[in-house]
């Protein structure tokens, strides 16, 4: 088989059969096939699509180019859960400890900042020394003993979607329903969970812009869960606008703990009683999404979340100063506001270009290599809905370079869309699939 007729194959709009999917996986994992040939059929793959069968044998492909965790000592109903990705998304941080406080194992794997959405392991990097690149051995250890553990994705579980996706965030090849579904549920299979809600985010700041996506990609994943026999719900999302107030790695850290002391917004609020709840069903320990909601509240209200909390990031090394004073997080040299300059309701605050927005300011990668600004990024103080006088403060960027903050201050003025008329704020759960 060779790599070329693989790649023209696709490029020809012709269906890939199994062993193709399989020779490729298996030849770029191992280095066989170069990034350059890989990106080229990563792009046919973006442009021409691919039906359910292939995506099917790529998930399965990459699920198993590596080791699959067995977490069945933790019982049958071990969930994972899983975020298309968003701007401000900041859900993984503060469910984890919540479901994990309420006694429910939680054996978390996440990603990288990928495109102009931001990663759980970036952002939990920005707590100094927290560990995302445990072993898989002190992954399980961290389960048993404290019920929790949130890394990065090793080199042994699903290597060929670390390399895949990493690929893809360079070469403009993330917006791919195959793509994206055969990256999330391959991680999902290796990392051994045997149910899975997904966060499936729909709009201006996510992956999927159109409810219709949103629900196709939905279907898909959960089709390949049901034929992994892994019960699959999938909570679709608003990310028109990004979540929360925060947009950049440690500010997105800060507003997480401080959701977890009891303040939390009303929109990351109602994400996370909404995904909470249904792990803490497909979790077999409640079938009332209500009272599971009100188990969510009063576990942040008691204070257990939060503690279990501290308890997971000291045990992976991150310095606990931290989450108790949120000062001891490194600030950006410039802290400059974007000022109003009409009266009226926002009509609308593209998360996309939000995104993008903290990116520049060094919050996300160019290139696979780069470094990212843990400092930088943005704050918002006016959402959809909010009233702003000529004058106020919308939001303030975090910089550190004066010039290029400056420059942002002008790029998200020009983001917000300012209307004389009311404006009603968006409800942020749009289905359940
Ligand atoms: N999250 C993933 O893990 N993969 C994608 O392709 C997109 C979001």
């Amino acid at each position: 088989m060779n790599i070329l007729d693989i790649i023209a194959k696709k490029r020809d709009k012709k269906v890939l059969s199994k062993e193709e999917i399989d020779f490729f996986i298996k030849e770029y994992t191992n280095g066989i096939v170069t990034d350059y040939q890989a990106a080229a059929l990563v792009m046919a793959i973006f442009i021409n699509g691919m039906n359910n069968e292939e995506i099917t044998d790529l998930t399965l492909a990459m699920a198993h180019s590596g080791d699959v965790l067995d977490l069945s000592k933790f019982g049958e109903n071990v969930v994972d859960k899983h975020s298309t990705g968003g701007v401000g998304d900041k859900v993984t941080l503060i469910i984890t400890p919540i479901i994990a406080s309420l006694g429910i194992p939680v054996a978390k794997m996440s990603g990288r900042g990928l495109g102009f959405t931001g990663g759980t392991v970036d952002k939990l990097e920005s707590i100094p020394g927290y560990n995302t690149g445990i072993s898989i051995d002190e992954f399980i250890k961290n389960v048993e003993e404290i019920g929790i553990s949130v890394m990065g994705q090793t080199l042994n579980l699903a290597p060929a979607d670390k390399k895949l996706y990493a690929l893809r965030d360079t070469i403009s090849a993330v917006e791919s329903i195959p793509l994206i579904a055969s990256s999330i549920m391959s991680k999902k299979i290796a990392a051994g969970a045997n149910k899975i809600v997904l966060d499936v985010t729909c709009g201006k700041g996510a992956f999927m812009k159109t409810k219709e996506d949103a629900i196709l990609l939905s279907k898909t994943m959960s089709a390949i869960g049901k034929l992994a026999k892994k019960e699959t719900v999938c909570v679709i999302t608003n990310m028109d606008e990004p979540l929360g107030y925060a947009v950049g790695n440690s500010l997105e850290m800060i507003e997480a703990i401080e959701c977890l002391q009891n303040k939390m917004e009303p929109d990351v609020k109602e994400v996370i009683l909404e995904i909470g709840a249904y792990i803490i069903k497909l979790a077999d320990k409640g079938n009332n999404l209500e009272q599971n909601k009100k188990m969510i509240l009063e576990n942040i209200e008691n204070g257990k979340a939060y503690s279990k909390f501290i308890q997971l990031i000291e045990r992976q090394g991150g310095d606990i100063e931290y989450v108790k004073d949120l000062d001891k997080f490194e600030k950006a040299e410039y802290i400059l506001p974007v000022i109003s300059e009409k009266d009226g309701y926002i009509k609308s605050l593209n998360a996309e270009r939000v995104g993008r927005i903290s990116g520049e300011l060094g919050a996300g990668r160019i290139r696979k290599e780069d470094k990212i600004d843990m400092a930088v990024g943005i704050v918002l103080k006016k959402k959809t809905g909010d009233y702003a006088k000529q004058g106020d403060i919308l939001a303030y960027i975090h910089a550190n370079n004066k010039n290029l903050g400056n420059e942002k201050v002008k790029d998200l003025l020009s983001v917000y869309e300012i209307v004389y008329e009311k404006v009603e704020k968006p409800n942020h759960i749009i289905g359940i699939i």
